[in-house]
């Protein structure tokens, strides 16, 4: 090779030097994130959570013990990792110390293990108040979200009266700052007849009461960052909701209030983009959705109804069912493009044992036109018929296999049809919770930038 070939970085020789790398939701949330960054977890240094709040919920398995982590990036449970909460987050601090309570009974090492960003916004009570009214004003389409109070907080951070955690430390300042907002709050839910008794005081002593408990914790994590990647460790960064989430890139409006791309991986911890070296899209075998917003594969039928009950889709934050569907290549497409990854998980194979055959939507029909681009209004999405093709199931067990030799022929070719038609790599593919239950593809390019 000459010299300046030498240089020339290509897909393979970028895969297999790379250090940082973001996993993230590839379709509308919940496609099986927590597992995955359990998984790999042992490989990296750091994890970081980047965007959202406790509107994430990761279930994670280890053993006959189950965690949901809906803050705090689940690295915490392998000893000796940092998990750090980025700037990008909204916290609600009494959630977020419940949390950490329930992990310090677990016998995990709170207290060295995780940081917390000093530039995250905090979510009020108030907030959630505000998200109250705006779900239900009359004429308006409801979101369905979380009533975590992540929208209003987000609006607030947009509007330049955010407080922020390095404020809920400050004494002096918090009080002060912490009413006007709250009485902004006030005004806007008397204003719809919402007659909730709200006491700033008790409001400012909690908080700082929690403050107090929070502190040691709380520091500059992009400052943390850049001097953990200078002493040559490595970042994971974990996703929360999904691409089709996502504030810019998502189905808006029927979308969350922060950026779930993997730029918001960036924006949302303060490590330049430069840093980051690879993005892998976890995405099920199937699709699903929680809250309002169209869903062109959406399974209305008893194949729903079975998706659901065979892959427990139900809310880990609201309990709420989950809407079941089928794959959606170009969401999928989309997907791939905005994030720039080259390589999926796909979770939850297991779930399609049981279907004799398996619909996928390899474009759709909006107005009369075939096409596999996403459309950018809910009207045309709501619009969009899928154009179906329809693969074989293999009705037979694959639950906890990890070898993709002993998969059916049948499943093979279902996941092999999903990469021909999205045109992006089945690295992994998942059975089960269990972390073993996992079939990583030899030579498969997220073989080279997860080992
Ligand atoms: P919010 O994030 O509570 O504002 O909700 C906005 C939309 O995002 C709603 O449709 C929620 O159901 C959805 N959403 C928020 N968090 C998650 C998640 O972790 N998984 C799946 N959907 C979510």
């Amino acid at each position: 090779m000459g010299e300046n070939q030498a240089n020339v970085a290509t897909p393979e020789n970028q895969l297999n030097t790379m250090s940082n790398i973001v996993i993230l939701g590839a379709q509308w949330g919940d496609e099986g994130k927590g597992k995955l960054v359990d998984m790999l977890a042992d490989r990296f240094d750091l994890i970081v959570r980047y965007q959202g709040g406790h509107n994430a919920g990761h279930t994670i398995l280890i053993g006959d013990r189950k965690f949901v982590l809906r803050l705090v990036p689940s690295g915490i449970l392998h000893p000796g990792k940092t998990a750090v909460i980025g700037n990008g987050l909204v916290i609600d601090p009494l959630a977020l110390l419940e949390e950490s309570e329930q992990l310090r009974a677990a016998g995990i090492d709170v207290e060295n293990q995780l940081r917390i960003s000093n530039r995250a916004h905090v979510i009020l009570p108030t907030h959630r108040l505000v998200e109250k009214i705006s779900e239900a004003i009359p004429g308006r389409v409801a979101i369905g979200t979380t009533l975590r109070g992540i929208g209003p907080t987000y609006e607030d951070k947009a509007g330049r009266r955010g407080i922020r955690m390095a404020d809920l430390l400050d004494r002096e300042y918090f009080g002060e700052a912490v009413r006007q907002v709250i009485a902004d709050h006030v005004t806007r839910a008397r204003a719809f007849g919402l007659n909730d008794v709200i006491d700033a005081d008790e409001i400012v002593a909690k908080y700082s009461d929690a403050a107090e408990k929070l502190r040691p914790l709380v520091c500059d994590t992009a400052v943390l960052l850049k001097n953990a990647m200078d002493s040559g460790k490595n970042l994971l960064f974990e996703g929360a909701q999904g691409t089709m989430l996502d504030l810019d890139n998502g189905t808006y409006p029927f979308v969350t209030s922060s950026s779930a791309c993997a730029g918001g991986a960036s924006t949302g911890t303060g490590v330049p983009p430069t840093k980051i070296s690879a993005v892998i899209g976890i995405s099920k075998a199937y699709i699903t959705r929680v809250g309002g917003g169209p869903f062109p594969t959406e399974a209305l039928d008893d194949q729903g109804d079975l998706i659901r009950k065979r892959g427990h889709e139900f809310g880990s934050v609201t309990g709420r069912p989950r809407r079941c569907g089928w794959f959606d290549v170009p969401l999928l497409k989309y997907s791939a493009m905005l994030n720039g990854f080259e390589s999926m998980v796909v979770t939850k194979l297991d779930v399609l044992d049981e279907l004799k055959q398996i619909p996928v939507c390899v474009a759709y029909e909006v107005r009369g036109k075939v096409t596999t681009e996403m459309p950018a209004t809910v009207r045309d999405l709501a619009d969009a018929k899928p154009v179906w093709e329809t693969m074989p199931g293999w009705q037979s067990s694959t639950e906890g296999i990890s070898n993709w030799k002993k998969l059916p022929q049948a499943a093979r070719d279902y996941v092999e049809f999903l990469e021909k038609h999205t045109g992006v790599e089945a690295g992994c593919i998942s059975t089960g919770p269990e972390r073993t239950q996992t079939v990583v593809r030899e030579g498969s390019k997220f073989q080279a930038v997860t080992s």
